[in-house]
């Protein structure tokens, strides 16, 4: 019954749709919802499946160079489940024909190629909507940044381009359900200043904060908070011990041991004093395999820089600051324990 489906899809299948003549990686990374996928994807592999959601975040790999490790979501009956594995570009001149392997079985179809023959305007250093299919044609997703801006603003656009390659009848789009759904935790993105992790799922937290204060008072209290440890400051995020790794005029990074000794967390601060105002990209990145981190790595930033306001320790600069919140697993700022 099902060689026999498959036959009549071969068959069935039109032309095969080219994928696009440019994608870059950079933009291409984050989370994506899953709008509609075909009857091949939708009918088979995501039988019942709602709440579709993918996660591409960038890495490095000895054998492909730069790849896109992904986790791919999704809820049946209101449980979640993933699948994991990674992608990467085969040939730099075919940079949207995208080679994947999963890091589970699953049927071939679903493995091997995967091609992006549109792909949205760039807003926020992100591709608004991707879609992609793979090299015969078959398999067809359209994936957005979000629900809601996808159906007001490039749903026409899409439906358009999907009639018009043959994305019809037993090919066209089938919605996907993205309604009352609890979403699993997103990967965070690396932003070029984060430190990077040699695993490939971890947690992490990349932020913008800007401060009012200048880069070089803001720098100095990060310094003096971590020379003063035990003595003039202790981290109040469970007495971790930071230490600094490399220091230059405008950066600082670091490294941060949890309390009990079991974990090391990355820690990268630029810091940009162009503006009025001192602008610093932070982030930290888990070393180890680990999807929650009940905001540990923002609090590995965060209690760097907390000022009073937060009933935060400080040495020397009381900092005043906002902070905005680029991707993180978890961005509590309940750091300050009660009684260290
Ligand atoms: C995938 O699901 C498993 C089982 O529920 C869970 O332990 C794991 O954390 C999930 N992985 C990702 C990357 O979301
Ligand atoms: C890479 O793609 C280019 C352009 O499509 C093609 O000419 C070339 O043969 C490809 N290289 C390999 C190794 O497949
Ligand atoms: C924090 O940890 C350090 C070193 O492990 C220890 O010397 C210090 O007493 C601890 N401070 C508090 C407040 O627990």
């Amino acid at each position: 019954m099902f060689a026999v489906v498959l036959l009549f899809l071969l068959q069935g299948a039109g032309a095969v749709v080219p994928a696009v003549s440019e994608l870059d990686p950079s933009l291409y990374v984050g989370r994506w919802y899953q709008i509609s996928a075909d009857a091949l994807v939708a009918d088979t592999f995501e039988l019942k499946a709602e709440c579709v959601t993918a996660d591409y975040a960038l890495a490095s790999d000895p054998t492909y160079g730069t790849i896109i490790k992904l986790v791919n979501s999704e809820t049946i009956n209101g449980k979640l489940f993933n699948i994991t594995g990674y992608a990467y570009i085969a040939n730099e001149s075919e940079p949207a024909e995208l080679s994947v392997k999963f890091d589970e079985y699953v049927p071939s179809f679903a493995t091997g190629s995967y091609w992006v023959i549109l792909l949205g305007p760039v807003v926020n250093n992100q591709y608004q909507y991707s879609v992609v299919s793979d090299s015969t044609g078959l398999s067809l997703f359209v994936l957005a940044r979000d629900v809601a801006d996808y159906a007001e603003n490039y749903a026409s656009t899409v439906d358009a381009f999907l009639a018009d390659n043959g994305y019809a009848d037993f090919f066209a789009p089938i919605a996907t359900v993205q309604d009352d759904c609890t979403y699993a935790p997103t990967l965070v993105q690396a932003s070029s200043y984060c430190p990077t992790s040699p695993v490939m799922f971890h947690a992490g937290c990349d932020e913008t904060v800007t401060f009012e204060n200048s880069c070089s008072d803001v720098m100095a209290e990060i310094v003096a908070r971590v020379g003063g440890q035990y003595e003039t400051w202790s981290d109040p995020h469970n007495n971790g011990t930071y230490a600094i790794t490399t220091q230059t005029d405008s950066t600082i990074q670091l490294s941060r041991t949890t309390g009990n000794g079991e974990y090391t967390d990355h820690m990268n601060f630029v810091f940009d004093d162009g503006s009025a105002s001192c602008v610093v990209s932070a982030c930290s990145e888990s070393q180890v395999t680990s999807l929650y981190d009940y905001g540990t790595n923002h609090c590995n930033l965060f209690s760097l820089y907390c000022g009073t306001e937060d009933s935060c320790p400080i040495v020397m600069y009381d900092l005043t600051y906002t902070e905005k919140i680029n991707s993180c697993t978890d961005a509590t700022t309940s750091c300050v324990a009660s009684s260290v």
